[in-house]
């Protein structure tokens, strides 16, 4: 098993070489690439030290999975190419998700439907990943109707650049542009790039990978993604009707029951989700769980997890141990 991850010198790469660590996977041999400028640095993976190696020369060893971490443009054109030598394509970035030849995964909801002939497997954003972990087991119960999502979203979701602006700008340095205005004491309505219909592209990545996750084209869903000067660990409140009326007992029951979510929710001793208990967790925290009163069949929640870990790399990592499966 030759496992090559593309893009391990990135801030998601490292993550999935971390996960990767903790599990089994029966790793023979590790690639790990990144862009020119960094092949021949060395990178520690488990015990060993490996020398980053370029996209080509992965491509030369035919891997038996890659996992994809280093942008769109990179897996737009590679990923093709390793699945024409037979390499399983885990890809993290967006340039796959929508296409209707490729499936987006989150194992725990979806991972049955992968086959042995997937080559090009998409993993979704982060923002989607956490919420449909949080609601799929509602949504069978129940039918999901209508979302009104609001994210709280960290910056290492943008990437390492926008870590450093936050940084940066707290020890009173301003040069680093990354976002369009400052991000520390700040929050910006504005993830990802503006749309002709007014929204911007990470929220209409929570409408359409919804959908297609929960094969649900009917779902009406809205959002608004807000970028805050958090480092690590996106957080969502999120308002959800239902087709079904629900017992809030039950849904509690459900939730519980949820693989993937840890409850925490006891406003009595002020416990609900928070992005510093999320950080180097793969659970899904869920909490301030509670009926909404304006509306029969509504429910409102607050979901935080770790963005790099289940919302990217154990994601990733996981659908790798579903096809091994
Ligand atoms: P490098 O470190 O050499 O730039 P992040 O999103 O945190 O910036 O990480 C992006 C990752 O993708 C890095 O590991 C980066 O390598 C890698 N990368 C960027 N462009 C390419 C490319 N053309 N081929 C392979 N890896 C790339």
């Amino acid at each position: 098993m030759k496992l090559a991850v593309i893009g391990a010198t990135g801030l998601v790469g490292q993550v999935i070489l971390e996960v990767l660590s903790e599990r089994n996977l029966g790793i023979t041999e590790l690639i790990p690439v990144a862009s020119d400028r960094s092949v021949g640095k060395t990178i520690v993976f488990k015990d060993q030290t490996l020398r980053v190696r370029s996209i080509q020369d992965a491509l030369s060893v035919r891997p038996t999975m890659a996992i994809f971490s280093a942008g769109g443009t990179t897996s737009k054109k590679w990923a093709p190419e390793f699945a024409e030598m037979g390499t399983i394509v885990i890809d993290n970035s967006s340039a796959w998700r929508m296409d209707p030849d490729k499936k987006l995964i989150v194992p725990e909801i979806n991972g049955h439907i992968l086959t042995d002939q997937d080559r090009i497997i998409a993993n979704p954003n982060c923002s989607t990943i956490q919420m449909v972990v949080a609601l799929h087991q509602l949504h069978e119960r129940y039918r999901l109707d209508r979302l009104v999502i609001s994210t709280y979203q960290s910056v290492s979701g943008t990437g390492a650049a926008a870590v450093q602006q936050l940084f940066e700008e707290r020890s009173g340095r301003h040069e680093l542009k990354v976002y369009p205005h400052p991000i520390d004491l700040n929050c910006l309505p504005h993830g990802g790039d503006f749309l002709p219909n007014g929204y911007t592209t990470e929220e209409m990545k929570l409408v359409h990978e919804t959908r297609k996750i929960f094969d649900a084209p009917d779902i009406d869903i809205t959002a608004t993604v807000v970028r805050v000067p958090v480092v690590g660990g996106h957080s969502e409140s999120v308002n959800a009707t239902f087709h079904q009326s629900f017992d809030m007992k039950e849904v509690m029951e459900v939730l519980r029951s949820t693989p993937g979510v840890a409850l925490v929710d006891d406003p009595s001793s002020n416990q609900y989700p928070m992005p510093i208990h999320a950080h180097h967790r793969d659970e899904v925290y869920v909490g301030r769980v509670r009926r909404d009163e304006s509306h029969p069949s509504g429910l409102n929640l607050w979901i935080v997890a770790d963005n790099l870990r289940k919302g990217a790399a154990t994601n990733a990592v996981q659908i790798a141990e579903c096809l091994l499966k």
